[in-house]
Formats: structure tokens, C-alpha cells, sequence
């Protein structure tokens, strides 16, 4: 539903399964209309349904939910190849909603299963820790690798913070490439300082800066500045989520980069590495 459908057209096909029909629309009044055209009488039901953006899907997402039960759906699987609220996972100050807790519990009891692609598990280790469905957590640094073999002479893979090296290092592995880490200080949501460690040694290779989100992207627009005083080439930017907040994207182009690239988990002009084989091999079909 919502940006999701291609992702659903693209799974239907793979899995050889029915696209089901439905009707979502808004009331005049803003209220959600909804109608499910097709029969889902002891059928699973696999809901596409990225999380960006995520105030505004989550009453339809509940709605449509819901109904596949009512009309006897035998399960209810949800695809948020993005899964939003991962950040505020803790109070840092009191009174302060731990959204990450509240989120996790309404969409356990919205659904029966959760698949989703390299969450943002911070604080918390585990989804488990968060949700009491069963979810099955995907990672997209084999398409990364994949996609820098296929495209990027001599890689430098970099990641912005030391937050970043989990998925970094595995990138860097699977592409054969060296790789390095920066220091990201967040003072707030706009203001991010990065510091480098010795990079000018690497002149000869392509940068490729990798990170999970890129949201206001002043966390890759920081690192970019960096490359560019370390007199490094112009860097490729991948990143496995393309939110993008506001003009994010165009901030980004302008701190001269040799290109953007992103997995479609959000869809975004950027998308150049597809996850639906990724998903429909891990969907487990009862
Ligand atoms: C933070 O821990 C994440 O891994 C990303 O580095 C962060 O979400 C990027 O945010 P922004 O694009 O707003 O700097």
C-alpha cells in the first residue's frame, strides 16, 4: 500500500502469488475509506508497507489490518521494508515518549510477523526487545557489495560514525575493499560534526561513504566535507534508506558527490538496488 506497491507488484511475482484488490481512499472530511475486493479466506496475506512517513500510514495500515482478519485471512505478514520510530528507543529526558516501545506494540498487535530490512537497532540489540511478533530482520550489505563490485573501480568504503562499521566492515569484506570509520558528534537535528582520522593515503581510491538512513543527510554532507579536504576523489553516497527530509537531497548533490545511490526500501529518485529478491527469498510460505 501507499509507495509500497511496486514492492507488492514485484513479490506477487516472485512468490507466484495474487495481488489482492482494495480501495483506500480518503473522506472528504480526511476520514479513510476502506474496501478489501478480494477473497482472503484462509490465505496469508503479505501487506507491503514501507514505514517512512509513518503518522499518516498507521490508521489505514491498522485499518487494512484488521480487515484481512475479519475476512478470515489465515495470517496477516507485514513487509515495512523501512521501519520507522527505531530512534527514540530510550527517555533522555523525563517525561518523553519512548516511541521505539509504543510503536513496537501497536504493530504487534497489529500483525502476526514483521520483515523488515536493516532496522535501526541502537540501544536496543534485539527486535525482540522491542516487538512481540516474530520478525525476521534482513540486511542489505550483500546488494551493497554487490552493487560496488559491479560499478566502483578501487572502493574506499567509509562510514560516518563508529555506529556504522557493523554494516561497513561487512561491505568492505564482501566487496574485497578497504574500509575506515569517522567520528560523528550530533549536537542536534541539524547540526552534526565529523572528524576524520587519516585518510589522505588513500587518493588513489573512490570513496563510497555507506550508512543505513540518510534523513537530513548532514551526517554524509559532513562526511562529504572531509573526502574533500582530505583531497580524496569526489565520493559515491550509498545509503539503504532514502528518506530525505525536505531538501536533504538536493544539499546532498551540491556538496559535489560523484553520485547517490539507494535501496529502494523507500521509494526515491536515488533507488538503484532493488530489495524485493532479497525479501521474497525470506518469506516464509505455510
Ligand atoms: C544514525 O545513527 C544513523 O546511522 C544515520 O547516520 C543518521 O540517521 C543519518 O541522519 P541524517 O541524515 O539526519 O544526518
Amino acid at each position: 500500500m501507499f509507495d509500497s506497491k511496486k514492492l507488492a507488484a514485484q513479490l506477487c511475482r516472485m512468490l507466484n502469488g495474487e495481488l489482492a484488490e482494495f480501495t483506500l481512499r480518503q473522506f472528504p472530511d480526511q476520514e479513510t475509506y476502506l474496501r478489501i475486493e478480494s477473497s482472503l479466506e484462509g490465505k496469508e496475506c503479505i501487506v507491503a508497507c514501507s514505514l517512512n512517513q509513518p503518522d499518516s500510514k498507521i490508521l489505514p495500515l491498522f485499518y487494512l489490518c484488521r480487515l484481512c482478519k475479519q475476512l478470515n485471512a489465515s495470517r496477516v505478514v507485514l513487509i515495512a521494508p523501512y521501519l520507522s520510530y527505531m530512534r527514540q528507543d530510550i527517555q533522555f529526558h523525563p517525561g518523553e515518549a519512548v516511541t521505539s516501545e509504543l510503536f513496537a506494540q501497536l504493530l504487534s498487535e497489529m500483525v502476526d510477523e514483521l520483515i523488515t530490512i536493516d532496522p535501526h537497532l541502537h540501544r536496543k540489540h534485539s527486535m525482540s526487545q522491542l516487538y512481540s511478533i516474530p520478525c525476521i530482520v534482513l540486511h542489505a550489505s550483500g546488494l551493497i557489495s554487490t552493487y560496488i563490485s559491479d560499478h566502483i573501480s578501487n572502493p574506499l568504503i567509509v562510514g560516518p560514525d563508529s555506529e556504522s562499521e557493523q554494516w561497513v566492515s561487512q561491505v568492505a569484506f564482501s566487496a574485497g575493499a578497504p574500509y575506515l570509520t569517522l567520528e560523528k558528534v550530533r549536537k542536534g537535528d541539524m547540526d552534526v560534526e565529523i572528524s576524520a582520522p587519516e585518510i589522505a593515503e588513500y587518493k588513489g581510491h573512490t570513496p563510497v561513504l555507506v550508512d543505513d538512513i540518510i534523513s537530513t543527510a548532514r551526517t554524509m554532507i559532513g562526511t562529504v566535507r572531509h573526502i574533500h579536504e582530505a583531497g580524496l576523489k569526489p565520493p559515491v553516497i550509498i545509503g539503504v534508506h532514502a528518506i530525505f527530509a525536505g531538501n536533504a537531497y538536493q544539499e546532498l548533490q551540491q556538496a559535489i558527490v560523484a553520485d547517490i545511490v539507494t535501496c529502494d526500501t523507500i521509494s526515491h529518485i536515488s533507488n538503484k538496488i532493488s530489495i524485493a529478491n532479497l525479501i521474497a527469498s525470506n518469506i516464509r510460505q505455510e
